[in-house]
């Protein structure tokens, strides 16, 4: 799909890099060239995942942290700095989500997951971003956010307005770095297969089918669908899209608002043969 040598010679920061699509888009960068830094809570998981990015160890970087924590995050971007010598690339990707009533939910539950997912996203921007303007390099930054941002979705609330103004932030900053040669972009997934993100949010048989069968494509998304796209908007073959949130779910989201979208669900020739029925042929 990409020349081997696309992300020569970028380094590229990727919060949650040590599991799920944030371990796929390390592994994807890493194959192009790329240096990689990743970044989670655990650092025994980021151990494991640098192994499978790199198995030298020459070009890639682990660093425990909470993106919760500025104080933590600078401390990542000063070590990435300090190995690397600058960052070209920053991908927010580490997120918290889970299912849950909001009339059940804490305050506690709510801060646990906006903390991480637009506090995190901002700790994570405003660091690399001052490092980025500094330096004088310019560079690329990628929000992950989700199609419930301008939709919403119910019980699960904290994300919804996490995402949502991970949004605002990506079109914002767009607009204000575009000065300092930072494009700021999103992508928008629909669901993609991860442990965390599964045992959470699709923890049963029964909604994993409601899931899939939501989608007109009937299948969920692929890794490689995600990171080939994640590679693309901040590689420097996309150097005039800034500002820009880009969807990639099969379909899902736009289907739910069409009003005859529903007659998909029946068989081509049955449908056919009902609107032949109808016009009298
Ligand atoms: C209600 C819950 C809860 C649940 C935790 N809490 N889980 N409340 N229902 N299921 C509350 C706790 O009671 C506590 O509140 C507070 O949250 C913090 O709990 P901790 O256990 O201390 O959690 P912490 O380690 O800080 O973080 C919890 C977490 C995190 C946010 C749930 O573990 C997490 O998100 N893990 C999943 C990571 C993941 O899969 N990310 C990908 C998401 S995919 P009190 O009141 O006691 O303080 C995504 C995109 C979706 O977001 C797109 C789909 C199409």
């Amino acid at each position: 799909m990409f020349r081997d040598d696309l992300l020569q010679g970028k380094t590229i920061l990727i919060t949650g890099g040590g599991s799920g699509l944030g371990l796929s888009m390390a592994k994807h960068f890493g194959s192009l060239g790329a240096r990689v830094a990743i970044t989670g809570r655990s650092g025994d998981r980021l151990e494991q995942a640098a192994s499978e990015i790199d198995s030298a160890g020459e070009r890639v970087l682990t660093h425990a942290c909470d993106v919760r924590e500025f104080e933590q995050v600078e401390a990542l971007t000063a070590a990435v700095a300090e190995r690397f010598g600058g960052i070209d690339v920053l991908i927010n990707n580490a997120a918290g989500n889970f299912l849950a009533p909001t009339e059940d939910l804490s305050p506690g539950g709510f801060n646990a997951v906006v903390q991480t997912v637009l506090y995190g996203t901002f700790h994570a921007t405003l660091s690399v971003g001052r490092r980025m303007i500094e330096e004088g390099r310019g560079g690329s930054i990628l929000n992950i956010a989700t199609t419930y941002a301008w939709t919403g979705s119910a019980f699960v609330v904290p994300s919804a307005a996490g995402k949502a103004g991970v949004l605002a932030m990506t079109r914002s900053l767009a607009v204000e770095w575009a000065a300092y040669g930072i494009r700021v972009n999103a992508i928008a997934p629909g669901p993609f297969p991860t442990p965390g993100a599964w045992e959470k949010l699709m923890p049963t048989k029964e909604m994993e089918d409601h899931a899939r069968d939501r989608i007109p494509q009937r299948r969920f998304g692929e890794h490689e669908e995600l990171t080939n796209l994640a590679t693309f908007l901040v590689s420097d073959a996309a150097p005039f899209i800034n500002g820009e949130c880009v969807v990639i779910d099969g379909g899902e989201w736009i289907a739910s608002g069409g009003e005859f979208n529903g007659l998909t669900r029946l068989p081509r020739e049955q449908l056919k043969g009902m609107l032949r029925q109808l016009r009298g042929k």
